[in-house]
C-alpha cells in the first residue's frame, strides 16, 4: 500500500504533490503556434456556436462546484458572456432558462455523480450543448455530454479532491482563453501572455510544496480550536470556500468561508476572542478594500493568518497575526496556486486530529444516488 501512495503516508498528499504533473498533463497538447495560442481540438462546439453563445451556467457538486465558481469569474472577464452557477442538486429543479445559445459546463471529477448526471441529462434535453469538464474519459457523464474537456489529473483516491479541482481549474483557464480567442475578446499578445503564465504554474506549484512547514505548523495551531473562518473578495472568496470545505471534510473542524465585505452584515457577531481567521489577499485591485476586513475582524479579537504574495507581506504583517506567501502570477490565475496551501493545511490539521484523512466519516469519493 506504502508502494500506492509512493513514499507518502496518505493519497491525499500524494495527490496534493501529483498537482505540477497534473497541470502540465492538462496544459500540454492544447497550446500551440509556440505559445501564442490555445488549440482545443478535441471540442465539437463549432466556432460560429462559439460566436452565438448568449449565457453560460456552471453546474456541479463539492469541490467541483467551487472549480466552477472560479470557471464563472474566468469566463466573465475573458470572454465578457454571463454566467451562472449553481449546484446540481438546486439546478437540475430549478426550471433553469435554457436557449440554444446557452453553453452549460458540467464539472465531474468522476464524471459519475447522480446530480450533476440528471442536470446535464435536464440541460440537453430543454436545448442546451454540454460541455463536460471530467478526469474520467469513459465516465457517464463523458459518455452524455456533447463536448468533454478532460483534466489529465491521473486517477484520485483520496476522498478529500485536490488535484481534480487544481486540474479543473487549468481547464477553465484553458477553456477561457479558447473562448476569448474565437470571439475576439482577448489580443493575441493578451493570449500569449496568459500562456506563459499558466506554463509557469507547476513549477511555482513545486516551490510551494518545497516550502511546506509554515503550514504544517499553522495546521496544528487551529487543529485544537471547533470554528474558523476564511476570508476573501472575488476569486480569492471562491478559493475560500473551497479551503472550508476541505476543512470540514477532513478535520472536521467547522469553518465558513464569507465575502470578506459582507461579513459586517451579519457573521461578524461570531467573532470573538482567538477564534482563527484566514484571510486570501492576492486581488491587488481589492487589497486595501480586505485589509479594512482584516481590521474589523482584528478588532474583535480574531488571530488572522493572511496569505498574499511577496511584495504584500509586510505591510500585511502590520494588521495580521502571521502570513504566508504564494508565488506571482495573474491575477486570474492565483486560485490555482493559493489553493495548495489551504489543501496543505486541512491535511495536516487532520493528521494532528488523528483522523482517517483518506477516509473522512460519513463521505463518499463519487456519489451516485440523487
Ligand atoms: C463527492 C465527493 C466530493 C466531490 C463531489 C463531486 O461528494 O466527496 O469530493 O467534490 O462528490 O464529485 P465529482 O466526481 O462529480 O467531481
Amino acid at each position: 500500500v506504502t508502494a500506492e501512495k509512493g513514499g507518502f503516508d496518505h493519497f491525499m498528499l500524494k495527490e496534493i504533490h501529483e498537482q505540477p504533473k497534473a497541470y502540465r498533463d492538462t496544459i500540454r497538447g492544447r497550446v500551440h503556434d509556440n505559445g501564442r495560442q490555445i488549440d482545443l481540438k478535441e471540442l465539437n462546439i463549432t466556432p460560429v456556436q462559439i460566436q452565438n453563445i448568449r449565457n453560460v451556467h456552471i453546474v456541479a457538486c463539492g469541490t467541483a462546484y467551487h472549480a466552477g465558481l472560479v470557471g464563472a469569474k474566468v469566463i466573465e472577464q475573458l470572454v465578457r458572456i454571463p454566467v451562472a452557477s449553481d449546484v446540481a442538486s438546486e439546478y437540475r429543479y430549478s426550471s433553469p432558462l435554457i436557449t440554444p445559445d446557452t453553453l452549460v459546463i458540467v464539472v465531474s471529477q468522476s464524471g459519475e455523480t447522480a446530480d450533476t448526471l440528471a442536470a446535464l441529462r435536464e440541460a440537453k434535453a430543454k436545448g442546451a450543448h454540454v460541455l463536460a469538464i471530467t478526469n474520467v474519459v469513459g465516465s457517464s457523464i463523458a459518455r452524455d455530454a456533447d463536448d468533454v474537456l478532460v483534466t489529465l489529473a491521473g486517477p484520485e483516491i483520496a476522498v478529500a479532491s485536490t488535484k481534480a479541482y487544481s486540474s479543473q481549474l487549468i481547464a477553465f483557464y484553458l477553456l477561457g482563453m479558447y473562448l476569448a480567442q474565437v470571439r475576439a475578446t482577448q489580443t493575441e499578445d493578451d493570449i500569449a501572455q496568459m500562456i506563459m503564465a499558466l506554463n509557469a504554474l507547476p513549477e511555482q506549484v513545486e516551490s510551494m510544496l518545497e516550502n511546506s512547514d509554515a503550514m504544517k505548523a499553522y495546521a496544528e495551531q487551529i487543529s485544537h480550536h471547533e470554528h474558523l473562518f476564511f476570508i476573501g473578495r472575488g476569486l480569492d472568496y471562491a478559493v475560500a470556500q473551497e479551503g472550508s470545505l476541505k476543512l470540514k471534510e477532513i478535520s472536521y473542524i467547522h469553518s465558513e468561508a464569507y465575502a470578506a465585505g459582507e461579513l459586517k452584515h451579519g457573521t461578524l457577531a461570531l467573532i470573538e476572542e482567538g477564534i482563527p481567521v484566514i484571510a486570501l489577499v492576492t486581488q491587488e485591485a481589492v487589497l486595501e478594500k480586505t485589509v479594512s476586513n482584516i481590521k474589523e475582524v482584528k478588532a474583535r479579537g480574531a488571530d488572522v493568518m493572511a496569505i498574499s504574495h511577496e511584495e504584500h507581506i509586510a505591510g500585511l504583517l502590520k494588521s495580521v497575526d502571521q502570513a504566508f506567501a504564494i508565488p506571482k502570477t495573474l491575477p486570474l490565475f492565483t486560485p490555482a496556486l493559493s489553493v495548495v496551501p489551504l489543501q496543505l493545511l486541512s491535511y495536516y490539521a487532520s493528521l494532528a486530529r488523528g483522523n482517517d484523512v483518506d477516509k473522512p466519516r460519513n463521505l463518499a469519493k463519487s456519489v451516485t444516488v440523487e
